[in-house]
Order: C-alpha cells, then sequence, then structure tokens
C-alpha cells in the first residue's frame, strides 16, 4: 500500500507513488482525461486520472465525483511549473481512486452566493480555500501570542469563565441561572488576574468572553476571544511597551508563517511590513483636536464611536495608542491620572486602515479608598468585590495590563470588513446557528 501523505509535503516525494485522503474541491471533465482538484486541510492538489492508465471502473468514478465527496486518491507525484493548487506546481498521475462516500448535491456551487446564505451553511462555507486560509491566520495568530507571552515572563494563568460580578459595562452581562442565585458568563477575567499576579507576578489568561451586545455592528461579536495580559509593578507607560512588542511580534509572525494564506485572502502585505516599535501615542485630548480638525466631530468627554475610531486609524500607518481617556468613558478600575483627576490611566490600540480598537487595557487603581468611591460611584454591588477590594488591603502595587481581542485582530490582519468571517462559528445578535 502506498504511504499516506500530506500536500503540504508533497515536495518531498516527486517520483513516489503517494495516497493522499480529502475532499474533491472541482473537477474538469476533458472526456478522456479527468482534473481533479483535491483538497485535504493542508493544501490543494491536481490529480490527473487519464482512461489509458486506470482500470473502466476508476476511470468511471473519477467522472461520476460529485464536488466535496470524500475521496482516497493514490498516484505518482510529478512536478509540474504550471500545476495549479496549494502550495501549487506538483500534480498527481492518479494510478487509483475510491470514493469513500458521494456527496449529495452540493449547496454552496463555486459561484457567488449572499453572505445570509453562507452564513446559514457556516459549517460547509469553512470548506472553502478562503475560509480555510483565514482559520489558518488566527491559528498563527494564537500560536504566536502564546509564544510571545511564554518566552517573555509571563504565567499562563486562567479564570473563571462562571463569574458573580462584572467587570466591564453592567448592561452587556449575560446571565444565568447558578443554583439559584444569579451568575453572569465572564465579560473578562481581568479581576481574577490581578489577584494572580500578587502570586507570580506577570500572567495571561485567554479564553472566549462574553457581552450580551445589543448592537449590530461588523466588530461585534456576543462571544469572542480574549488573551488578557497583567503585570505586577508595571506603569502605563510599561504597558505600551508590552503591547507595542507584542502586536508587532504577532503581526511578523502570521507575515513569515502565513504568506501563502495572506496571498489567498489578496491581503496587501507592505501595510503590514511597517508594523515595528515605536507605535505613536497620542493623548484622548489631542485624538478629539485631531478628530474635530479632520470634520469629525466629537465633544471633550464623549467616548469614541466606531467612525472616531476609524478616522483615528486612518491618520497614522501602524497602530496609535490613544491614553488618558476622561475617567467617566471608562470602566470603575481604572488609575486616576495623578497629574489631571479627570482622567484615567486607560489606553486602547487603534489598528490602522480603519479596523478600529484591538486592544483596551491601562493602569489599575492601586489606592483602597479610591477604588471604594468608584464602586460607590459606579453603583456596584460592594459585596460581590470584596476580594478585589481586599487586593489593596494586602500588598497593593502599581499594576497594569490589557486584553487583545482575537477576532478584531484577524479581521485586521486578514483584511476582512465585517468580524463574522473571524471566528469558525460567529455568535452575534441574530445568530446562534449553526
Ligand atoms: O476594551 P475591552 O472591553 O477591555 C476589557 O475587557 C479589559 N478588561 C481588558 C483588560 O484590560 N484586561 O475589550 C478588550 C478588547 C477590545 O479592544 C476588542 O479587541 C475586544 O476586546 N472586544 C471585542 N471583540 C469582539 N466583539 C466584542 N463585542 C468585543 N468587545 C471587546
Ligand atoms: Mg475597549
Amino acid at each position: 500500500m502506498a504511504e499516506h501523505v500530506y500536500i503540504r509535503d508533497i515536495a518531498a516525494h516527486v517520483g513516489e507513488t503517494v495516497t493522499l485522503k480529502g475532499w474533491l474541491y472541482n473537477k474538469t471533465d476533458k472526456g478522456r482525461l479527468q482534473f481533479l482538484l483535491v483538497r485535504d486541510g493542508t493544501g490543494i492538489i491536481q490529480a490527473v486520472v487519464f482512461r489509458k492508465e486506470v482500470s473502466p471502473e476508476v476511470f468511471e468514478d473519477a467522472r461520476r465525483v460529485t464536488q466535496e465527496s470524500s475521496v482516497i486518491v493514490t498516484g505518482v507525484v510529478r512536478e509540474d511549473a504550471r500545476a495549479p493548487g496549494k502550495p501549487g506546481g506538483y500534480e498527481l498521475g492518479v494510478s487509483d481512486f475510491q470514493i469513500f462516500q458521494l456527496a449529495e448535491e452540493y449547496p454552496i456551487a463555486p459561484k457567488e452566493h449572499g453572505v445570509g446564505f453562507l452564513m446559514e451553511h457556516r459549517h460547509l462555507w469553512l470548506r472553502s480555500a478562503q475560509q480555510n486560509a483565514i482559520l489558518l491566520v488566527r491559528a498563527e495568530i494564537v500560536r504566536a501570542i502564546r509564544e510571545w507571552l511564554d518566552t517573555h515572563g509571563f504565567v499562563n494563568c486562567d479564570t473563571p469563565i462562571l463569574t458573580p460580578t462584572s467587570c466591564e459595562d453592567t448592561t452587556s452581562l449575560f446571565e444565568t441561572d447558578y443554583f439559584g442565585t444569579p451568575a453572569y458568563l465572564t465579560q473578562s477575567g481581568q479581576l481574577y488576574n490581578e489577584a494572580t499576579i500578587m502570586s507570580l507576578g506577570r500572567v495571561y489568561c485567554f479564553g472566549p468572553t462574553f457581552r450580551a451586545e445589543k448592537s449590530k455592528t461588523r466588530r461585534h461579536l456576543t462571544e469572542f476571544w480574549m488573551v488578557e495580559p497583567e503585570m505586577a509593578w508595571a506603569d502605563l507607560d510599561e504597558c505600551m511597551r508590552i503591547e507595542e512588542e507584542f502586536v508587532s511580534h504577532i503581526v511578523q509572525s502570521v507575515l513569515k508563517n502565513r504568506a501563502a494564506e495572506l496571498k489567498e485572502l489578496e491581503r496587501d502585505t507592505t501595510a503590514l511590513e511597517r508594523i515595528a516599535p515605536p507605535f505613536p501615542r497620542i493623548s484622548y485630548t489631542e485624538a478629539v483636536k485631531a478628530l474635530n480638525e479632520k470634520g469629525v466631530e466629537i465633544t471633550w468627554g464623549d467616548d469614541f464611536g466606531a467612525p472616531h475610531e476609524t478616522a483615528l486609524g486612518e491618520m497614522f500607518d501602524k497602530p496609535v495608542f490613544v491614553h488618558r481617556y476622561p475617567a467617566r468613558c471608562k470602566a470603575f478600575y481604572m488609575e486616576v491620572d495623578p497629574a489631571d483627576p479627570q482622567l484615567s490611566l486607560s489606553v486602547d490600540l487603534i489598528a490602522p486602515e480603519g479596523f478600529g480598537e484591538i486592544i483596551g487595557g491601562g493602569q489599575r487603581t492601586a489606592s483602597l479608598e479610591l477604588l471604594e468611591e468608584r464602586i460607590r460611584q459606579y453603583k456596584l454591588p460592594r459585596e460581590a468585590y470584596q476580594w478585589y477590594i481586599d487586593l489593596r488591603r494586602y500588598g497593593a502595587v502599581p499594576h497594569s495590563g490589557f486584553g487583545l481581542g482575537v477576532e478584531r485582530t484577524v479581521a485586521w490582519l486578514c483584511n476582512l470588513p465585517h468580524i463574522r468571517e473571524t471566528i469558525p462559528f460567529p455568535r452575534m445578535l441574530e445568530r446562534i446557528y449553526p
């Protein structure tokens, strides 16, 4: 029996007879010749079935095989510069071909479908070359995130998904019943990792987070993945330094390891090649001024919406830090700016090319008195935050951290206008199927 190989390794098998297992992606019928495009998850290759070289039964199967049938193909690997596929440049001279399951008429034909139809068939749409490329970029982003943090002194420390309190905005909580008391799906692991840094110094959690966002936008999911580094003894400047190194590593890893996928997505990579530290830094107050000068209206004190973020991102060719937002725009845990108590030591990172905020973070309140006052101001239930307040009683330190949204990062690096294609099965206001 010929060896089962994966298409990505095909170059190492030129001249050998190998077996591929996969799905029929597309085919061209040329009478005596059947050109089968076969994909196996690692690549796509053209398998050529010549009537004279196979049994009549095999040729008949090659003739009748349908799109997305599962197939087992055996043949000799030939080099041919013109051969299509991924990596391309190789084809298979078929000696044997079997259909494992003959697919029914496939709902997604290689023609244009509306996005509603494609979302309804997301379980099948994922097989397309573009969706496959997006998922591979996503996996590389996740790999690079862990690689950088694991080699820069951060300890992976995961936090609960079921929580008794909110971390961000209380209006976007998913409530569930926890044996008779209400519990919420986590919005962020941050508060818990403010506790674990007191044991480990620098940590990160990485998992799904939930926001009951009632708005339909191209940047919001109700379930998304966030990586959240948290650092003891780090101020706002240190937080920005870490963010720019971290994001640059992610971008450069994708450029290096997923070049073929970026090409499949027709992503212009010149804009990504520039992404290296340092990133520009502007204050919220400067950002408001710049926006108004550009004709994008905003009043000092208001939070940015999507149009403001888009306009800000377009002013720079690298991600831009916007720091020191008015305290009232941000969550209760933000440290106050000692230079101006109206401001918080917060920072968002806005991606270029109009992709908006990809990171939110900043320095956390270290003072017991200030934290208690903020919990009162934000009308949060004090008892539920007792443990969090305790952290200011037993060895409080200046500390900072941030959260990077994986899907927003995928959208940026793949140049996708809508976040729905950045995760295998998106959860949105109007979608929980499939
Ligand atoms: O700015 P956010 O809400 O910050 C936090 O949750 C902090 N507790 C993080 C921290 O400091 N540890 O969210 C952080 C990032 C955003 O910049 C964005 O990339 C992403 O998470 N994000 C979303 N992504 C998709 N859909 C949503 N509804 C998102 N909300 C936030
Ligand atoms: Mg934010």
